[in-house]
């Protein structure tokens, strides 16, 4: 047959999602299982939101405010940023998709750690950019040193993700502002912040409030996780206004949907409720991971809402006995599980699971 689409994409992997509920439901008759697996939060929407969907219901019919005003105007107010330094679009993957595209020509270079996000080189190569991968320190941390020795007068973007996916280990500001200080000023530093919520430690820096007026540094934030809306794909970027101006020249129009900008609006009246909802995941999060470590499994430290087995080439079984026991966890191989942390009840679940599946 003619061949349609570009070749070079056949070597892509294709993104692989979190296994689901009706995944079990069909393959092994598990009717309700625990899904731990794409770092949501499962305390169900914020309250306000449900009716905030209702209400714009009413006008689907209409295209949204493609300026996003109302929400930029809140965003602005709530992390002290212009609204013209601010981008949003449909999820923070979409926005990284919309920044490489209006940073890179193809052929330029984007560096970034491995592993990390399993969404960035496949961002990486529908630009038609060279993906250069870095990897992780004997900790499973980003090594910045060895990525800012990786840039080369191709390099267009550079992506530190922290805390970091699927490891959770974060940088801390010491190591970032060196960092920062020694990549070129024609490199734009991506600091995918889409885990911020859950941090913790206080040498971790906030990159909107630390970095943000740095002329060549971008920060992605999602309402996703913490914000409790990843089914309705909403994301927003901090940049100099130039940056910004570009990236919204390439999104695509009408991304931030209605019904994304009436729940985001809801959501940001919500902060204390996330707050007290990110509380109580980082405290499980500090008891699976002891309880995990007791298990002589070597976790790291984790500043997000899930943590990291580096179990190496057990993945397969192991996902597969959480599975039987109707627990849904994320394989990556041949390095590691990441297990998103649930509710307590679901967090038991898993433990029990990961004890037999380890024994
Ligand atoms: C590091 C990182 N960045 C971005 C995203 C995507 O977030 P969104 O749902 O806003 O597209 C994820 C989602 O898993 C993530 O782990």
């Amino acid at each position: 047959m003619t061949r349609l689409t570009r070749p070079d994409l056949d070597a892509l992997p294709d993104y692989v999602p979190g296994r689901n509920v009706a995944d079990l439901a069909r393959e092994l008759g598990i009717a309700e299982a625990i899904k731990l697996a794409s770092n949501e939060v499962p305390f169900g929407p914020l309250p306000g939101v449900p009716d905030a969907v209702a209400a714009a219901v009413a006008n689907v019919h209409r295209y949204p405010d493609m300026g996003v005003v109302q929400l930029r105007d809140k965003l602005s107010d709530r992390y002290g940023v212009p609204a013209s330094r601010l981008v949003t679009g449909c999820g923070s993957v979409a926005l990284s998709e919309h920044l490489v595209k209006a940073a890179c020509l193809p052929g330029d270079e984007i560096v970034y750690a491995w592993r990390s996000f399993e969404a960035y080189p496949i961002i990486a190569a529908g630009a038609g950019a060279v993906s250069t991968r870095v990897p992780n320190t004997p900790a499973h941390g980003h090594d910045l040193p060895a990525l800012a020795a990786a840039i080369t007068d191709r390099t267009r973007v550079v992506i530190v993700c922290n805390p970091n996916n699927p490891t959770g280990t974060a940088v801390a500001r010491a190591q970032l502002d060196r960092f920062v200080d020694e990549v070129p000023s024609d490199v734009l530093i991506v600091l995918d912040e889409a885990y911020r919520e859950f941090v913790t430690d206080d040498s971790v820096p906030d990159g909107i409030e630390v970095y943000g007026d740095r002329p060549n540094v971008v920060v992605l934030r999602t309402l996703s996780k913490a914000w409790g809306l990843a089914g309705l794909r909403i994301g927003f970027l901090v940049a100099q206004p130039e940056v910004a101006a570009a990236v919204r020249k390439v999104v695509t129009p009408f991304s931030t949907n209605l019904i994304a900008q009436a729940a985001a609006l809801a959501a940001l009246d919500q902060e204390p409720e996330v707050r007290r909802r990110a509380a109580l995941v980082v405290a499980e999060r500090d008891r699976v991971t002891e309880a995990l470590r007791k298990l002589s499994v070597d976790v790291p430290d984790s500043q997000a809402n899930f943590v990291w087995l580096p179990i190496a080439d057990r993945t397969a079984g192991f996902a597969a006995a959480c599975e039987s026991r109707g627990v849904i966890v994320r394989a990556f191989h041949p390095e590691g599980i990441r297990v998103t942390i649930g509710t307590p009840e679901e967090n038991d679940a898993f433990l029990s699971a990961a004890e037999a599946a380890l024994s």
